[in-house]
């Protein structure tokens, strides 16, 4: 099979981001190193879905040291690192990812490292898995299971795994607390900022910022907006999460309501149409939309389409959108995930964590797939445990162990 990739010739460009990405990724080495003691992955095929970055190329050579055979699609059209996914040809991966692909074209990519009859099947936001059970092509693929990255990808699981037509384990990476405390959080909130920032060079201080979403990845955000001097506001449909937020020190209020304050919206809920053209048509001249979620649904981009007179490029990944009232706003990164498309998504200290998850989930999966329910599973605690550990050694942090008497009190109950 032949990599599909945009220009080959950017590989020692690509080299230099895997070198520096590696060497900020301790965690994941130390994880590689010690995984590589116990056990290897034979020469077995796995299908990678993942946003292709730097961070994603050092998980990926960790995959090849410990003998996969990669085949590796983007999980965005608009994601992937022209230079990292040439060194990653260059290194012998199957690579079908290039930036800026149109939908039927990721779709193909996708089907393309499927092709490769995976044995683990790892994704990011569930398109290969649904793929995997939705096109004809694949009904006979197999694999020993597989793991999934992201929050949206999880939810999308669970709704297959409740139609009853899972095939196979998938390990919910996300689920695992060394991921979504960390990358949903700090990850997102400082990336979602850097995408911001290098799109639109605009001071941040005394904004209004309107942060749609108060999970992990909404409160990251949050938080760093406060932390820039934004005032900021929070936007929720779940009652308890809406009163952390407020008691968080946050401004709480309704999406229409918002609409008429914010300079800048950055969406994070995973849910679809969370900003409308009723929303749109009701904000400040020279507002900024910006999407933090997985999938490109939750600015209706379409109807801002319909509701403009005319829509130019100002900058490289802003849009501008002259409104038929007469107002102007724009739109980053045509509504697709801001921090991957108009920045580097997040640093590889936290990648570092996801990725040392998304690893021994693999291998979970490689040595003991077969005999797991077909199910969407936590990661074993015992995995979360060692990433944490890892992580604070890489760290130079070290913590106590409970003393005995501190064991048998914990599992006393007597008065
Ligand atoms: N998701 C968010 N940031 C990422 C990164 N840097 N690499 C891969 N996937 C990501």
């Amino acid at each position: 099979m032949k990599s599909k990739i945009a220009d080959p010739s950017l590989a020692k460009n690509g080299a230099k981001q895997y070198e520096w990405a590696y060497n900020h990724m301790p965690i994941l080495a130390k994880t590689i190193e010690n995984a590589l003691k116990k056990s290897n992955f034979n020469g077995a095929p796995i299908a990678v879905c993942l946003h292709v970055t730097k961070e994603t190329s050092a998980l990926v050579m960790g995959l090849k040291k410990m003998g996969a055979d990669v085949y590796l699609a983007a999980a965005n059209p608009l994601s992937t690192q022209n230079d990292v996914a040439a060194y990653l040809d260059s290194e012998g991966v199957y690579v079908f990812a290039w930036r800026g692909e149109n939908s039927r074209e990721y779709q193909d990519c996708i089907r393309q490292i499927l092709r490769g009859k995976p044995e683990v099947v790892m994704d990011d936001g569930c398109d290969a898995h649904a793929t995997i059970h939705d096109e004809k092509e694949f009904k006979s693929l197999n694999p020993r299971g597989g793991t999934e990255e992201t929050t949206t990808g999880v939810i999308r699981l669970k709704a297959l795994e409740k139609s009853g037509k899972l095939r196979y384990p998938v390990i919910a990476v996300n689920n695992a607390q060394t991921k979504h405390l960390f990358d949903n959080r700090y990850g997102t909130g400082q990336s979602t900022f850097d995408g911001i920032l290098r799109a639109t060079s605009l001071l941040m201080a005394g904004k209004n910022v309107v942060v749609c979403g108060y999970g992990w990845v909404g409160r990251g955000i949050a938080t760093r907006s406060r932390g820039f001097g934004a005032l900021t506001t929070v936007v929720e449909v779940d009652p308890v999460r809406a009163l952390e937020a407020r008691m968080d020190g946050f401004d709480v209020m309704p999406m229409s309501e918002s609409a008429k304050i914010g300079d800048f919206f950055i969406t994070a809920t995973g849910q679809t149409h969370v900003i409308r053209t009723e929303h749109i048509k009701s904000m400040k001249e020279g507002a900024i939309l910006v999407n933090a979620g997985h999938f490109d649904v939750e600015i209706d981009v379409k109807g801002l389409d319909e509701i403009a007179k005319s829509v130019r490029e100002v900058r490289p990944n802003v849009d501008e959108y002259a409104l038929l009232n007469g107002k102007k706003v724009y739109l980053i990164g045509k509504g697709r995930i801001a921090n991957l498309v108009a920045a580097e998504g997040h640093p590889p200290e936290v990648m570092s964590m996801s990725f040392s998850n998304q690893l021994l989930s693999a291998v979970r999966i490689y040595e003991k797939g077969k005999t797991m329910e077909k199910k969407t599973i936590d990661v074993p605690k015992d995995i979360d445990d060692q990433v944490a550990r890892n992580a604070l050694e890489a760290m130079g942090i070290k913590i106590d162990e409970p003393t005995k008497e501190q064991l048998k009190y914990g599992e006393s109950w007597q008065l």
